[in-house]
């Protein structure tokens, strides 16, 4: 990709300014990134990408990209550290939970004769989104014949979602949110609290899911699934990689599969928009139609 730039720049004959070699440092360091650990954020959208690179550089003590550059291609510990910052694992139970009221009006009751459910979430950060859906399905009886998959490229991400841990003092928004979201029962049912201030979900939430290591600017598709959830990870990415995962997606979703994007996010300006219906065009939520 940037053999190109580099040749058009030379041919332009123009003595490359400080913007163009601040890409070319940019893109080195993803190449490394992707050649050496396997994480490939080549095509993520720039600005955002170019903003947290330079945070990594300064939290690292350093001062320029190809000083990160140089540390992260011989430090493993320093390569987690940029995953950790560019991959921007936030989130929240039942965040927007308009959406999860939504799921459990319209989606949920036509999954019931259905012999088995399997649900993906793609991009599952630390896990409050499988846990609130396990909840969902839990309160609408469909619990036990579903599947959860829950996939994110990062580990550590993965591992607390594994454990199903999160912070005490979130548990006040997160109960508004579950109420907002249609819940039926009192939300301290679903988690214990521990000594150090954390709680732990009930494990028997656990029971369905299955946690694994999947990139979705690389890897396959692996099932095929009735729902599937890629909320707030497709923002980040450029149009090239936002193609390549809308097609992953559409490949993996069963014939009238339901998907779910984040709020921000939208079918409509893909190349995608005719093969799917809107269930509900506020929340994000569309159905496989051809
Ligand atoms: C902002 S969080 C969204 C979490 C959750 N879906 C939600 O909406 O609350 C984005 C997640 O996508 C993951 N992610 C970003 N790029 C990815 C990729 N190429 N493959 C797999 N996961 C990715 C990140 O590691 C992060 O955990």
């Amino acid at each position: 990709m940037f053999e190109d730039k580099l040749l058009f720049n030379q041919s332009a004959n123009r003595y490359p300014d400080e913007g163009y070699r601040e890409q070319v440092e940019i893109e080195l360091l993803l190449e490394g990134l992707y050649r050496v650990y396997g994480y490939d954020f080549r095509d993520y959208a720039f600005p955002s990408l170019r903003r947290r690179i330079w945070h990594q550089v300064y939290k690292e003590q350093l001062t320029s990209i190809s000083e990160l550059q140089g540390r992260l291609l011989y430090d493993r510990k320093a390569s987690e550290r940029l995953v950790e910052t560019l991959s921007i694992p936030v989130t929240e139970m039942f965040r927007d939970p308009l959406m999860f009221k939504k799921l459990r009006e319209k989606v949920l009751p036509e999954l019931k004769d259905m012999p088995m459910i399997r649900v993906w979430h793609a991009g599952c950060s630390t896990g409050e989104e499988v846990y609130s859906m396990a909840i969902l399905l839990e309160e609408e009886g469909l619990f036990e014949k579903t599947r959860l998959y829950a996939t994110d490229m990062n580990i550590a991400s993965l591992q607390q979602a594994r454990e199903g841990i999160c912070s005490l003092e979130k548990m006040k928004q997160y109960t508004m949110n579950y109420l907002e979201a249609g819940g039926k029962h009192s939300f301290s049912e679903y988690y214990k609290v521990t000594n150090d201030g954390m709680v732990v979900f009930d494990p028997r939430l656990r029971k369905n899911m299955i946690f694994s290591d999947h990139h979705l600017a690389t890897d396959k598709s692996f099932n095929e699934f009735q729902l599937i959830f890629c909320r707030n990870v497709m923002i980040y990415f450029n149009d090239t990689l936002r193609d390549r995962v809308h097609q992953l997606i559409y490949d993996s979703l069963a014939p009238d599969g339901v998907l779910v994007l984040g709020s921000k996010e939208s079918i409509h300006y893909t190349a995608f928009r005719s093969r799917y219906e809107e269930v509900d065009y506020n929340e994000r939520i569309y159905r496989k139609i051809r």
